[in-house]
């Protein structure tokens, strides 16, 4: 499903055909072992060395520059050149001022902003069958299409023809944020990424149409998709993985010691970008420096809708709430 690298060199080819001036280098996917951007700077260096090396990054790479390997010597032979993308125009400036704080160096900007689009948003649209000729045009969507890159096979089918175009959108909103917090909190990416595709992957389906499948007693409607879900995942999509399972089957509910995975999918999908419930922005803004108390607050809000409509509370989830709220944030 992702792309060797030599199917990477024929995406590039294929993006930049035509353009005038551009050539895809493979010396990278050529070199043994791990290949770091400074080696590819210090090359390009000596092989062109009357000419001023730019290296174009986001403001993404920005902010993980120190953590890259020897960024100095990036430094040393070029020179760092920002291109923003669509939104993030006001934190030009700023990200710029930053960096040369941090690394006593001056950042180019470019006066071009690039679209709001980024390889994940690409991938997450692929792996629910998507056409991202909009996105990448249509040479490299057919490229993506005819390799099979960036979708489950069976699974993205059973997805595209299980859920509604609502349902796919919220879908793709939490994986984009499972995602965020995957990387901010070193959780697995794959697990995350295919827990996230299938957390709601039984929302319309009929448990009768599952004879085998056995519920947990007094398990209340809204959250009986969780069990069905987890069920479908491991029975019918050939989904091993426990720790998938586990996030797919308490995302709804919540449960006492859950993993980061079960916790990073609960989370998502309790503030992904399309919700809109009072004071959701203030426990997101929180969720990225205090995971832990966002995903109790998440938890807190969960119940409180449930009392506000005058609904039975699923015991399972107070159980959860009481286990991790502790008396930490004095709830
Ligand atoms: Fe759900
Ligand atoms: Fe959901």
């Amino acid at each position: 499903m992702p792309a060797s690298p030599k199917q990477r060199i024929e995406l590039c080819e294929e993006a930049f055909k035509g353009i005038k001036g551009v050539e895809v280098s493979d010396w990278e996917i050529r070199q043994r072992g791990k290949s770091y951007s400074y080696l590819t700077m210090q090359r390009l260096k000596s092989k062109y060395p009357d000419y001023q090396i730019l290296f174009l990054m986001g403001t993404d790479m920005l902010s993980s520059f120190d953590r890259w390997k020897n960024p100095l010597e990036i430094l040393k032979v070029a020179t760092p050149l920002l291109c923003v993308r669509g939104g993030e125009g006001a934190s030009k400036n700023a990200s710029a001022n930053e960096f040369k704080l941090k690394f006593g160096v001056e950042i180019k900007t470019l006066s071009y902003e690039g679209n709001r689009l980024s390889s994940t948003d690409v991938k997450i649209e692929k792996l629910f069958l998507s056409d991202v000729s909009n996105l990448v045009g249509s040479g490299v969507n057919r490229l993506i299409d005819r390799y099979s890159l960036y979708n489950y096979g069976e699974i993205s089918q059973f997805a595209v023809k299980s859920l509604s175009y609502e349902r796919i959108e919220h879908t793709k909103h939490v994986i984009r944020l499972a995602i965020r917090y995957a990387k901010l909190f070193n959780c697995n990416l794959e697990k995350t990424v295919l827990a996230s595709f299938l957390h709601d992957i039984a929302k319309y389906l009929k448990e009768d149409d599952y004879p085998q499948f056995v519920p947990p007693k007094g398990v209340p409607h809204q959250v009986m998709h969780q069990y069905l879900g987890a069920f479908v995942a491991e029975n019918v999509l050939g989904v091993k993985d426990r720790q998938v399972l586990n996030a797919i089957k308490y995302h709804t509910s919540a449960r006492p010691k859950m993993s980061l995975l079960s916790k990073i999918i609960f989370t998502a999908d309790m503030l992904e970008e399309s919700r809109t419930y009072e004071g959701v922005e203030e426990i997101r803004r929180l969720s990225f420096t205090d995971f832990d108390k966002a995903f109790v607050l998440s938890m807190k809000r969960s119940l409180d809708y449930v009392y506000e409509r005058g609904c039975k509370v699923y015991p399972l989830t107070l159980k959860a709430y009481n286990y991790y709220k502790g008396d930490k944030y004095g709830f």
